[in-house]
Formats: structure tokens, C-alpha cells, sequence
């Protein structure tokens, strides 16, 4: 063989070679710019969401030149009204945004408020016995909105286009529609009952008398006309004019108590969020009145010193370490966590001394017995419809909203003439001492209702940095579950090494001190494992899936990874 054929082999390689990184490239370009429905990686911009057709509407954003606010704002109102199990223009929650600019990192609670006129017993009769379904359902189970001035607030002060360009994409699809999928068919059938009970929902989930079926066509003209006015007037229709009078008349004529007042006072704030290390991650969560960020710190600071080295996702060491630190971290949510402008939350709950002294509560051999489980006292010693999206674009900006009606089409009560449902956030106070909400929490004094207080919550909307770097946006829905989905979501991407779209579809197991269950999912233990739980003296309750992760990772390329949990049909989207 001659050198030339030697020469000409080496180009005949160099040029497939090139051929070949070329035609990868292009997959990649391609994958990045198109919004594919799958986890993938995105260069200028990523969103996670439970729908599709809103991630969609994130993509476009990012394309007009968008930043990740103004992505999430678009996203989170075209939830209103393609998700309206959960996403919400009569709900309330929490983001955590980094400013990409600055670096700073801050907490914005858009929470409901109990109106004025609320008081500690308003869910019980005169001998003291709950009223079966007052804080859940209808008019009184309501709190005051927060859902629009959080938006147009996140909008304020970080957004770049213009609000009335970010409200459209939510009101065309309330005038024109969108197809119903399998999920929110399946959604509106397992409901229908429960949303006949007013007929301002029925006339609108339940057409003709029945529940829309996927592949039809669901229009919503009254919540087109109401985003229309916000797109015009931002949030102050929606708290002084047109959107107010509605609100305070239809509930009003269900026996609501929400006032002019109520809507006129309610306000937002910034909070400084929960800091805590993990590891070498910096982990920031939602403070009170979200138990969210601090619940989770306990679970994840108690558990931090153990060796993970020999387990795996499915040990049943590891799952019993994390069952027994929720069980104390729970116990101290029932006592100290409370709207911080009512209750004084102990400042010790994450300092090193308090967790060292619970950590020696738990026994490597045996489950813990909730009933001798106390919350402790941490001065002493010196957070099922929700929804959640992830937002991040490449200019630093993070932005992780988790927002909610609380139950599954909220109070099941439409705004007449407005077209949107309203919340029964109201079942998230401690409607009586140690009388369970839906979620099966308990709580007393920190948590009882007063009027304008915010109900204690789950929500754990959560960014994750590393070395000052971005790393994780996180967060579910799920009630309670939540914080151990987000604290297990932690563990299974830096601990167990999972990719983002194997984190999202891990099978959870959840406790919360009371009841003393050990709660899994459908499938998520074998039967050795739960035999080796129960050799633990664990209480094993099996139940269907829960919670709903939508994750964007970063990693040291600046490369975004979306990841949504498909079990509910989400997707991602990003450019
Ligand atoms: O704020 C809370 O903790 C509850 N209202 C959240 C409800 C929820 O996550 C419903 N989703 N499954």
C-alpha cells in the first residue's frame, strides 16, 4: 500500500468524521430549537410543565426574546385555563426566582389570605364538631385570591415584554379553545359529580349536561372576556374593578364572605428564602407560610451524614432513614409552622445543634412510633391539584412556581360570569386542633385561622446551586407529599446520580408522622422491600401515584435539561 492511498484513506476518514459531527450538530439544533415533547437539552431557554400547549406557549415567548419571567408569567396563565383542575386565576402560591443580573435569590408568596371576616371556629358548630365539607367546598372554603398580583408582581419586576402580550396567549385559547386530552377528560368524568353541585360549573364543565370528552372542543368565553380585561388592565381589575364585583357577588350569593375590602388589601411579598447546604449543593425553598423549604431542610440535613455509599434508590436502609426523618420533621411542622406574620416560628428549626439532637431520635434497626414522637423544641436546643413549572433561560434567570386551587378543581365553585374557580385554600388552616385537612396534616395554635392570615402550606417550589452555579429547578404538587417528593427528587439526582427524566418518574414513598403510615406508590416496592420494611417495624400503606415533577437541570456547559413527569402528561419545551 502505497503512501498516497494511506493519505487519501486518512481524508476519506477526516471527511466522514467531519460529515459526522456536522449531521450531530444539526440533530442537536434541531432538537434544541423545536420544542420536543420529550426530556431534552435546550441552549437559550427551558420550561417544564404539566401541559403541553403551555410549555408550547413558553417556547414562543423565548422565541419573541423573552426572558425566563416572562416565559413563566405566559405559562402559568395559559395553565388557567388549559389546566383548570389546578392552574388557577382564583388560586394562590409561591416562586422562587434567581435573578440572573444580580444572583439574587428571592422568594415571592402570592398565598391566599383568609378574608376579614373569618374566624378560629367558622368550620365547626356550636358544640365544637367540624362541618363536614364547609372548608372544602363552596363559597366559605375560599381564601382570597393571590394567583394575578403575583404574576403581574413577577412580571413588574423582573419581566422584559410587554404584559398584555404575555396575557393573550392564555385569553386566545379561553375564546377559541383547545382540544380536551385523555387526561382532563378522564379528569372531567371522575369529577362530574362533584362539579354539578353548582350550576356556574356545571354550565361550564359540564356541557349539555355531560363531560366533555377528549377531542372536543372546550371553550371558555367568560374567562376569555376576564383575561382580556387583565391583559388590558393588569392586576388592578382583578382586585378593585369589573373581576372584583364578580368575585364578591358570586361568592356572595353562595354564602361567601369575601369583601371589597378583602380584595382591595390583599398583597404579595418578597421573602428571603430558606437557605440550607446539602452536600456540596446550596438548596433554597419556600419559608412559611410554606412549611415547604424548612420540612424539607429538616429531612435532608438529618439524613446528610449517613453513608449512601452502599445503597441505591431502593434500599430499604435508605428509605427507611428518609421515612424516619419526615416523621420528625412533620411532627415539628403540626406545632411551629404558622403564617409568620401571626405566629412566631422558633428560630432554631435548621440549626446544626437542634438537627444533631433529632437525628439521635432515629433508630438504623426500627421504624419510630409516631405516638411517642413529639415535636420538639427547637429553641431550646440552640410543606390533589397543584401544579408546578420549571423556567430557566441562559442569562442565569430561574424561576420555579408552584400554584394551586388546593383540591382538584379547587372549591368546585366557577365565579359566575367570570368563568374561573375559585380555591379552598380555607382547608389548609387547622380547622380545629389535631382535626385532620385533606391532606391528612394536623396542626393547632401556629396554623388556626384569623383574618388575613395565610394558611400554612406544602408548596416547595426550589432552586439548587452549586459553587454559586445554577444546577436544579424543582418542584411538584402533591399536598403534603410534596416536600418529600422535591427532598427525594434531590436525593435521586445528586446522591443516586439519576438523569433528570429518571428522577421525575422514580416511584415515591412518603411519611408524615401522622398517620403512622409508611405511604409507596403503586409499584414502587417489590415485595422483598416491603418485607424488609416491615421487618422494621414500618406500617405499609400502598396508594396511586402522586405529585407531579417538573425539573430543568443545568450542568457546567450551561446546557438546560427539562424533565416532566409524562404520568400526568407533561412536557417539555424549551429553545
Ligand atoms: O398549599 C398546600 O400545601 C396545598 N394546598 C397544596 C395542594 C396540592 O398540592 C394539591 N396537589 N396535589
Amino acid at each position: 500500500m502505497s503512501i498516497d492511498d494511506d493519505k487519501n484513506k486518512t481524508n476519506r476518514f477526516i471527511r466522514l468524521l467531519c460529515v459526522t459531527i456536522v449531521t450531530l450538530g444539526l440533530v442537536l439544533v434541531v432538537l434544541s430549537c423545536e420544542g420536543i415533547r420529550v426530556s431534552s437539552y435546550f441552549t437559550r431557554g427551558a420550561i417544564a410543565s404539566v401541559s403541553p400547549l403551555a410549555s408550547d406557549v413558553g417556547r414562543q415567548v423565548f422565541k419573541k426574546g423573552g426572558n425566563a419571567f416572562d416565559v413563566a408569567v405566559a405559562t402559568a396563565l395559559t395553565l388557567a385555563v388549559v389546566h383548570p383542575q389546578a392552574g388557577n386565576l382564583g388560586g394562590g402560591g409561591f416562586a422562587l426566582i434567581r435573578d440572573g443580573q444580580t444572583g439574587d435569590i428571592r422568594a415571592l408568596d402570592f398565598r391566599e389570605k383568609a378574608p376579614a371576616a373569618a374566624f378560629e371556629k367558622m368550620y365547626q358548630d356550636s358544640t365544637g364538631t367540624v362541618i363536614e365539607g364547609l372548608s372544602t367546598k363552596g363559597a366559605l372554603s375560599s381564601g382570597v385570591p393571590g394567583t394575578v398580583a403575583g404574576l403581574y408582581k413577577l412580571w413588574e419586576t423582573y419581566g422584559s415584554l410587554p404584559w398584555n402580550d404575555l396575557v393573550l396567549y392564555a385569553a386566545r385559547f379561553a375564546e377559541t379553545g383547545f382540544e380536551v386530552d385523555e387526561i382532563l377528560a378522564n379528569d372531567f368524568i371522575s369529577y362530574a359529580d362533584a362539579l354539578s353541585a353548582f350550576t356556574e360549573t356545571s354550565d361550564l364543565f359540564l356541557p349539555d349536561g355531560r363531560p366533555l370528552k377528549a377531542g372536543e372542543r372546550f371553550v371558555q368565553p367568560e374567562l376569555a372576556s376576564v383575561l382580556y380585561q387583565i391583559a388590558a388592565e393588569g392586576a388592578e381589575t382583578f382586585y378593585r374593578g369589573n373581576i372584583a364585583d364578580l368575585i364578591v357577588d358570586g361568592l356572595g350569593a353562595h354564602g361567601g364572605i369575601i369583601t371589597h375590602e378583602d380584595l382591595e388589601s390583599y398583597n404579595v411579598r418578597w421573602l428571603d428564602p430558606i437557605h440550607f447546604k446539602f452536600d456540596s449543593l446550596d438548596i433554597y425553598s419556600m419559608p412559611p407560610p410554606s412549611s415547604g423549604g424548612i420540612i424539607m431542610g429538616q429531612i435532608l440535613k438529618l439524613i446528610e451524614p449517613f453513608d449512601f455509599s452502599k445503597y441505591n434508590a431502593d434500599s430499604p436502609e435508605y428509605i427507611h432513614l428518609f421515612t424516619e426523618a419526615s416523621r420528625l420533621a412533620f411532627a415539628d411542622r403540626s406545632a411551629h409552622l404558622g403564617d409568620p406574620d401571626f405566629w412566631k416560628i422558633p428560630s432554631g428549626m435548621l440549626d446544626e445543634k437542634y438537627i444533631n439532637f433529632r437525628r439521635q431520635k432515629i433508630a438504623i434497626e426500627r421504624a419510630g412510633q409516631s405516638e411517642e414522637i413529639q415535636p420538639g423544641n427547637p429553641s431550646a436546643v440552640e410543606s390533589d391539584e397543584t401544579t408546578h413549572l420549571s423556567v430557566c433561560d441562559n442569562d442565569g434567570n430561574m424561576v420555579s412556581i408552584t400554584t394551586t386551587l388546593n383540591a382538584t378543581f379547587g372549591s368546585k365553585l366557577v365565579v359566575s360570569g367570570a368563568g374561573f374557580l375559585m380555591n379552598n385554600e380555607m382547608d389548609d388552616f387547622s380547622i380545629r386542633p389535631g382535626y385532620p385537612n385533606i391532606w391528612g396534616l394536623i396542626g393547632g395554635e401556629a396554623n388556626k385561622i384569623e383574618p388575613a392570615k395565610r394558611m400554612l402550606s406544602s408548596m416547595s417550589p426550589t432552586l439548587v446551586l452549586q459553587n454559586k452555579r445554577p444546577r436544579l429547578i424543582t418542584g411538584s404538587s402533591g399536598g403534603s407529599k410534596i416536600i418529600t417528593t422535591v427532598a427525594q427528587n434531590i436525593i435521586n439526582l445528586f446522591r443516586f446520580r439519576m438523569t433528570p427524566q429518571e428522577s421525575v418518574l422514580k416511584a415515591r414513598f412518603h411519611h408524615q408522622w401522622i398517620p403512622d403510615l409508611l405511604y409507596f406508590e403503586k409499584g414502587a416496592f417489590s415485595s422483598e422491600q416491603v418485607d424488609a420494611l416491615k421487618g422494621l417495624s414500618h406500617i405499609l400503606k400502598e396508594r396511586s401515584l402522586y405529585g407531579d415533577l417538573h425539573i430543568i437541570t443545568i450542568d457546567d456547559n450551561g446546557f438546560m435539561q427539562a424533565a416532566s413527569d409524562s404520568r400526568r402528561g407533561g412536557a417539555t419545551a424549551g429553545y
